[in-house]
């Protein structure tokens, strides 16, 4: 991981993120969370040789690292494996999430991103980044304060050829108010944050003027203003503080200065889009919601539904 690390450092010297690189390496010392297990995995890491094989970054399964290689010791050691699908060497890992789906949903609402430099926001193994990079962006960098994760990216990022997706174990709350992507993207974490509006605010600093802001979250249609504050958890989540309803979403954006805040798209999130796997054996979304009335969770909220927002930081 810190090799990868480095490998930001390194390919990000003659960017404008460069000014930057003093305030981040600062960061990086203090804020990178302490887990069990990491150095079983930097040993891991360590041994596995580096590769340069052609990604495919263009399909819904992102191939990464040789064709015939035989990865699957490390991957089930770095499991579980939630973002993708992915093909790793030889493995193809189902993942709990068909993350495909989420970016086909997304896609058509994004800013045509060739020649952008995109940040985005708790991007989990980094999976979206590399769908960035397939749609032509120059620079994709994203953060993820969970360890394996980075782990798991700085896997594959050793057996490809050398690209621009970075990943910083970082918080979105410790980073740089960088004022400089063209789009950033947060997915699946308003919701985890106490604060939704500072986080919001954290989003639009990161932005350039005329930079876009594509959010994705939970939320609830119920009512116009209502929103859903879980007294404990929400579908077994003990991490979810704030579901919005999708009118209160675009207030919430246009509050802290964002124009054309706008819901793109409503889904509900489907037991096929998130489910246990091989690779993902835990507890998913079937076990999260009322057997006999799958419209409710098990602590009777509304089940999942996500939407997609957009809006624009002024000129
Ligand atoms: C529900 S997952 C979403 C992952 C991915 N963006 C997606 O849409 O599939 C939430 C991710 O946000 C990360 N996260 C949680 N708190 C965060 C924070 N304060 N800053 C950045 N990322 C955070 C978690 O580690 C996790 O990977």
């Amino acid at each position: 991981m810190e090799a990868e690390i480095e490998r930001f450092f390194q390919g990000t010297a003659e960017t404008n993120l460069q000014k930057y690189h003093l305030d981040l390496r600062k960061i990086l010392t203090t804020q990178i969370r302490p887990h069990g297990r990491i150095n079983e995995w930097r040993r891991l890491l360590e041994a596995v040789p580096p590769e340069t094989a052609i990604p495919s970054f263009t399909t819904d399964t992102v191939r990464i690292g040789p064709e015939g290689k035989d990865y699957s010791t490390q991957l089930k050691a770095l499991t579980p494996w939630r973002k993708g699908p992915l093909k790793i060497g030889k493995t193809i890992i189902d993942t709990e999430w068909r993350s495909d789906w989420k970016w086909k949903r997304i896609k058509p609402h994004v800013v045509d991103l060739r020649g952008k430099r995109v940040l985005d926001v708790g991007c989990g193994n980094g999976y979206f980044l590399f769908r960035m990079l397939g749609e032509g962006a120059k620079l994709a960098l994203g953060v993820d304060p969970t360890i394996l994760f980075n782990f798991q990216f700085a896997l594959m990022q050793k057996v490809t050829a050398d690209n621009n997706a970075y990943l910083l174990p970082l918080r979105s709350e410790d980073l740089p108010a960088f004022g400089m992507f063209d789009v950033v993207f947060s997915m699946g974490v308003l919701y985890h944050r106490r604060s939704p509006l500072d986080h919001l605010q954290e989003l639009f600093n990161f932005l350039r003027p005329g930079g876009q802001l594509v959010l994705e979250s939970l939320i609830i249609e119920e009512n116009k203003d209502n929103l859903l504050i879980p007294e404990d958890r929400y579908a077994k989540m003990a991490n979810v503080w704030f579901i919005p309803s999708t009118f209160s979403l675009e207030v919430m954006a246009s509050r802290v200065g964002f124009q054309d805040s706008r819901i793109k798209d409503v889904t509900l999130t489907t037991t096929q889009e998130q489910r246990s796997t091989k690779w993902m054996e835990f507890e998913s979304l079937v076990n999260f919601l009322d057997p006999a009335d799958t419209s409710k969770t098990v602590e009777g909220y509304p089940a999942p539904r996500r939407a997609i927002l957009t809006a624009k930081k002024p000129i």
